[in-house]
């Protein structure tokens, strides 16, 4: 077993290899949680209306350093799905407005842009972004955005790498055709799985940044961050739930968001001192390295290819095609993860973008190449699926 494996408290029978879904918590930021649940239950009256307050400042303070940003800027949102739309709905907020999300955007955020646009009687156009034959190359993807846009355009929601392609998207590029034929787009980045994984985190433009914590950072669920490139921006963000402290605006207006275990946040920072325990360099080299090699042998044992162009493989995941003869439908992934949880003891993830179904892989530190290799064995699986 890997050295770094006995930091997490995963299961030792169980080989998990799907840490880009719902992260995995180290063992000394799992600690660290318990003790302030333990100050929570102590005496929750004391807690909640005299402990916490301060503790959420010093927590916001401490990771917006960790981000380069003036904590006037960072608020912690529970999820990048809960940021995303939190941002979206408040910046569309006049009736008639026009939304352009890709259509390589996370499925939940999409169906929520949706349901804002519903509300407000404004349109959501997709950016096509085609995956039937590949994911078209760099150019022709801002070619994409810049078709959908217009010069009613509201707000862009675009991500940073991609959840069911595991891309790296072309943001700084995209950006910049936004900021020339819309400028008076809001753009909203979704960067679900940049913290952690990506340097720099942040892109050098957007509006408002989301991004998790659980993930690649390996805090404690839920976690996230939403940054606002400038006051100005932030004068307009406001939380799903306006409650306690809303009259002080951004980000104080985000703190109390009712009665919940926000112990997730207060951990955060220490999710970061465990983060900066490794070499980034190492850690990132690591990573990779476990990715390119597993890609490699599973393409030559299946006789696949890579379908994303490599400029836009992100850093610590990556699809595989399976060789099957049929693309299988969602019912039929989860039962094929199920079974390679059964029979495999191994944790994966499946997902049939285009017209094909495509292993994703995720790498952390806790993981080495032979960890994968009982998956050469998923299309003899697939086959009673
Ligand atoms: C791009 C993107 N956005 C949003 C999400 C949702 O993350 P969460 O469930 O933490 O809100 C994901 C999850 O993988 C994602 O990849």
């Amino acid at each position: 077993m890997n050295q770094h494996r006995a930091h997490w408290s995963l299961d030792p029978q169980v080989a998990y290899l799907n840490h880009g879904s719902f992260g995995a918590v180290p063992r000394v930021v799992e600690s660290a949680q318990r003790e302030l649940q333990q100050l929570m239950e102590a005496n929750p009256n004391l807690f909640f209306r005299t402990t916490l307050p301060p503790l959420m400042r010093a927590a916001r303070a401490s990771v917006a350093a960790w981000l380069g940003v003036s904590p006037d800027l960072f608020a912690f949102v529970p999820n990048a799905s809960q940021g995303v739309i939190t941002a979206a709905s408040a910046l569309v907020t006049r009736p008639r407005s026009q939304i352009v999300a890709t259509s390589l955007g996370y499925g939940g955020v999409t169906l929520g842009l949706a349901e804002i646009a519903r509300r407000t009687q404004s349109t959501l156009r997709i950016a096509e972004i085609g995956f039937t034959s590949g994911v078209q190359n760099v150019d022709d993807i801002a070619d994409s955005v810049f078709a959908a846009l217009t010069s009613e355009t509201n707000l862009v929601v675009l991500d940073q790498v991609t959840s069911e392609t595991a891309s790296l998207m072309p943001i700084e590029q995209i950006v910049r055709t936004i900021r020339r034929v819309a400028p008076q787009a809001r753009i909203v980045i979704d960067g679900a799985h940049s913290a952690g994984m990506l340097t720099p985190i942040l892109p050098p433009d957007f509006d408002v940044w989301v991004g998790n914590f659980h993930k690649w950072l390996c805090a404690p669920r839920a976690s996230a961050g939403l940054v606002c490139h400038t006051p100005l921006v932030a004068e307009l963000l406001t939380p799903l739930a306006p409650s306690w402290g809303f009259e002080d605006g951004f980000p104080a207006s985000f703190d109390w968001q009712g009665t919940s275990d926000y112990t997730s946040y207060l951990a955060t920072p220490h999710a970061i001192e465990f983060h900066n325990t490794f070499n980034s360099d190492a850690r990132d080299t690591h990573n990779r390295g476990v990715i390119d090699e597993v890609a490699r042998q599973l393409h030559d044992s299946w006789g696949t290819s890579p379908d994303v162009p490599t400029e836009m493989f992100c850093p610590w995941m990556r699809l595989v095609r399976l060789p099957l003869a049929r693309q299988l439908n969602k019912q039929q992934c989860d039962a094929l993860v199920l079974k390679a949880s059964n029979d495999l003891k191994t944790e994966t993830m499946l997902m049939s973008p285009g017209d094909s179904t495509y292993l994703r892989l995720s790498a952390h530190i806790y993981n080495e190449v032979d960890d994968f290799m009982s998956l050469k064995r998923l299309p003899e699986l697939a086959k009673n699926i």
